[in-house]
This record gives structure tokens, sequence and C-alpha cells, in this order.
């Protein structure tokens, strides 16, 4: 097969999204729409890529190069059609000789398999494909013209297009494939006589079927090229990429208990043989090995979970935790850019934060890692086999050897030796019936201002 560059189109602000952030980064799973469609193009290894954004989108092009490193740009300063849009792209592109692809920043769901079908429609008879879809309802659409040999003849525009034709309902999902060298060939020709008054990249298929060659048509479902155009749409695209994501991880050897309750992101990672208890939720850059236990209300980014761990209930891990294998982090636990080593464990509620605890420490009940000093983070090293008291602060920097006792209730300000005991407690004091001798004597005032 020719080799492959793609287009993509990224230039609208998307006015209806009202917002200040250009539409394409807008994010559905965690990842921008953008990255999304980038992610599918990556996919396809192409030789070449080019994103054209509108004016000052310097956040777009950044976003870009995080998906696709290589990644050209062109900028359309005034919007004036698809058609345009591409064109914009023709330095980045005209020396770039094979088949060239089109896509939508703003059409996340789009599938690779989908697109390699689109590819390989295109050869020297058909140097043309376009992929449509049968909408339930076309209004607003490009509709397709098809020949009686199931090629596309024209696209025509919602608004100017026939009453008869507006009842076709095989609609323009607007990606398209097309001979790279044909591209340029053409694309200078359009106008823009039209309803709009924009260039549209869809004139194409009839300056290709004028050229006495055809545009060949690739059929996907109206689920997988639906674009967002406002928040309603968005938080559509967002349900159907949950969907995939609780699908996959399923498919992958998870167990998720009610998994309409569980939310991921697109970059979620997790092993088999984990069960995952109603309402959790992934943020980005998270890693789940195998035979974890995730119980009800985590929330968790930027963690890796090692085999056999255990977390939750109610548990938060945040960015750069690393949670080591067969640890376990238990209910009202938050842990923060710390390493917790294998079988160690912080069952309950508890801040972990600029740490790293040893293999098997037991961290106790209300411990905290004083971490900020009101000017700047340190780091509180807790070595293996640490026993630590409930309701302990460890005021940061500060060392806790291997085989460290702390007792119940320190403040821990200096570093402790290994295998030493650590308490910083007032003595007990014991009174032998001073309890009782107390409440005599309250009892009597209180009768006697009653009687009073
Ligand atoms: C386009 C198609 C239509 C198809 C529909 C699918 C044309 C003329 N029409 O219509 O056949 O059914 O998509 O959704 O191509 N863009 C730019 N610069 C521009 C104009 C658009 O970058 O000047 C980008 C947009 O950001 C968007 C995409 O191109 O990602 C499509 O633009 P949009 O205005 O939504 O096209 P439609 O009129 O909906
Ligand atoms: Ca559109």
């Amino acid at each position: 097969m020719a080799k492959t560059g793609i287009i993509v189109l990224a230039a609208g602000m998307g006015t209806r999204m009202k917002s200040a952030l250009p539409k394409v980064l807008h994010k559905a799973a965690n990842r921008s729409l953008l990255g999304h469609a980038l992610t599918a193009a990556a996919t396809l290894k192409p030789e070449r890529l080019c994103v054209v954004h509108g004016p000052a989108m310097d956040n777009v092009a950044k976003e870009a190069a995080k998906f696709v490193k290589t990644c050209l740009f062109a900028e359309q300063s005034d919007r004036k059609g698809t058609g345009h849009a591409v064109l914009m792209a023709k330095s980045a592109m005209e020396d770039f000789r094979g088949t060239i692809l089109i896509l939508y920043g703003d059409v996340p769901l789009i599938q690779p398999e989908t697109l390699t079908k689109l590819l390989a429609k295109c050869d020297s008879a058909n140097p043309m494909a376009v992929l449509g879809f049968v909408a339930d309802n076309p209004k607003g659409y490009g509709r397709l013209l098809t020949s009686q040999r199931e090629k596309v003849v024209a696209i025509r525009e919602e608004l100017d297009a026939s009453p008869e034709e507006r009842q076709i309902n095989l609609c323009n999902s607007g990606i398209i494939s097309i001979d790279a060298k044909l591209l340029w060939q053409l694309l200078p020709k359009i106008g823009s006589k039209n309803a709009k008054g924009e260039i549209y990249l869809t004139d194409l298929v009839e300056l290709v079927n004028k050229a006495d060659k055809s545009v060949a048509l690739e059929v996907c479902s109206e689920a997988e090229v639906q674009g967002v155009n406002d928040r309603k749409q968005l938080s559509e695209i967002e349900a159907k990429l949950q969907d995939r994501l609780r699908h996959a991880a399923m498919a992958n050897g998870a167990t998720l208990i009610d998994p309409d309750s569980v939310y991921m992101s697109a970059d979620t990672r997790i092993g088999c043989d984990v069960i995952i208890e109603p309402n959790v939720i992934f943020g980005p850059g998270v890693t789940v090995g195998n035979n974890v236990d995730i119980l009800g209300h985590s929330h968790i980014e930027g963690a890796t979970i090692g085999d056999g761990a255990r977390v939750g209930p109610f548990a938060r891990l945040r960015p750069g935790a690393e949670i080591g294998e067969n640890a376990h982090v238990g209910n009202y636990v938050e842990i923060k850019k710390a390493v917790l080593g294998k079988g160690a464990k912080v069952n309950h509620l508890s801040y972990i934060g600029d740490a790293t605890v040893g293999a098997a420490s037991n961290i106790g009940a209300g411990t905290i890692t004083c971490n900020y000093d009101g000017f700047e983070k340190h780091l509180t090293e807790i070595g293996d086999n640490v026993f630590v008291g409930s309701n302990s602060a460890l005021v940061a920097p500060v060392k806790i050897g291997s085989g460290a006792n702390i007792a119940a209730g320190s403040v821990i300000t200096k570093s402790v030796p290994s295998d030493a005991l650590a308490l910083t407690r007032p003595e007990l004091q014991i009174k032998e019936g001073w309890a009782k001798t107390y409440r005599a004597i309250k009892s009597a005032q209180k009768d006697k201002k009653k009687k009073s």
C-alpha cells in the first residue's frame, strides 16, 4: 500500500462550546478530543502528519506534539471552509507522495481499523475514498450521491441540497483519503459558489469524477464519526468512551462489579484478576498490576499499583503514588508522591506525601507526614519493617531507620536510628480514686444550686 500522510483539521473555535478553550482541547476520558484523533492517526504510522489550527492556538500545537512528536503545523487565519483549511497544509505536505487522509480534530471515536479500510479503498482507478455513514437523522450533514456501482459522484451540503437530495440518509463523515498529487492539483480549482460562500472540501468528489476517475465509498457506524459541537455532545462522547474502556478492562480480565459506576481515563491500564468495586474513579496516568483489589469509592490518579495490592475503600492516590506488591492502602488514606514498599500497610486515616515507606512497614492510623513547612516540601524516609504507632506526626525532612518503632502519638522531628524506639509522650500519671471524688464534689455543687 502507498505511504500515508495525514492532515487533521482543528481550526474551529467551537462557538457552541461557550468556552475560552479551543474545542479540540476539551477532554473526554481525560484526553483532549485532538489527542483521541491523533492517537488513532498515530496507529497508522503516517509518514507525515500536519495539524491545521486557528490563529493564536499555541496550546493546540503543544497538545498535538504530546501525541505525535514529529507533528507539523499550519495556521488557518480565516475560516473559509474545509477545503480552505486543507489548502493551508499545502506547504507542509506538498512534496509528500502517497495517500493523504483527512481527519477532523473534533471526531474522537474514530477507530484505526476503519481508517485502514478507507485507505485501502484508494487505488489507481479510485484515487479518492469517502467515509460515509447512515444517519438516523441526516439533517445538517452533507449527503452522499452515489452511482449504481456504489461510487460517490457528489457530496451535497444540506443548504445546497434539493428536497429529494435531503431525503438521502447516507451522509458524509468528512473523513476522506485521496492521492496526494491529485489533492494539490484539484484543491485550487474549488470555488465558493455555494450557500455558505465557503471553499468546500467535498467539491473534490465532483472534480475527481470529472477527471474520469471514481471515488470509492467506505461505510462505518454513525457513532464512530460523531463530532462534538457542544457540551451535550461532549458528554455523549464521554459516555461512549467510558463504555469502551470498561469493556476493554473486562475483556482483559478485570471484574467490574458495577461497570457503569467506574470512570476511567483513556490511558488507564488495568491488569488481570483485578476486582474493581463500585464508584471508583481513575484519573490520568494510572497503571494497575494483576490480582489487585480496588475497593469502593477510591479516587486514583497518576499512580502505579503493584501486583496483589489492595486499595480502598475511600482511598485517594494522587500523582506519584507507587504502591508496591501486596501493599495495603485503606480507608481515608491519601498518598501523594510516595513509594510504598512490598507488603507495606497504611490502613487507616493517614496522609503520606513526599515519602518512601520500606517493605513490610506498618503505618498506624492517623499518621501524618508533615511534608510542607509553608514554603517548601520535604521528604520523609521510612525504612523496612518500621512500626509507626497511631496518631504520629513525622515532621519532614526526617528519616526512620529500618526496624525502628515509633510510639503512638509521637511527634518525630529528628531522624530515628534503626531498631530504636522513639517516643515523645509526657509520662503517664495515674491518680487512684480521683474521678470518684471529682464526681462527688461536682454533683454536690449542682444540688446546692438547684435548691437555692
Ligand atoms: C462538514 C462537511 C459535511 C459533513 C460534516 C460532518 C464540508 C463542506 N462539509 O460539514 O459534508 O457531513 O462536516 O460533520 O466539508 N474546519 C476548519 N476550518 C474551516 C472549516 C472547518 O478547520 O474553515 C474544521 C472544523 O474545525 C471541523 C471540521 O473542519 O473539525 C468540519 O467543519 P464543520 O464546520 O463542522 O463542517 P460542517 O459544516 O459540519
Ligand atoms: Ca460539524
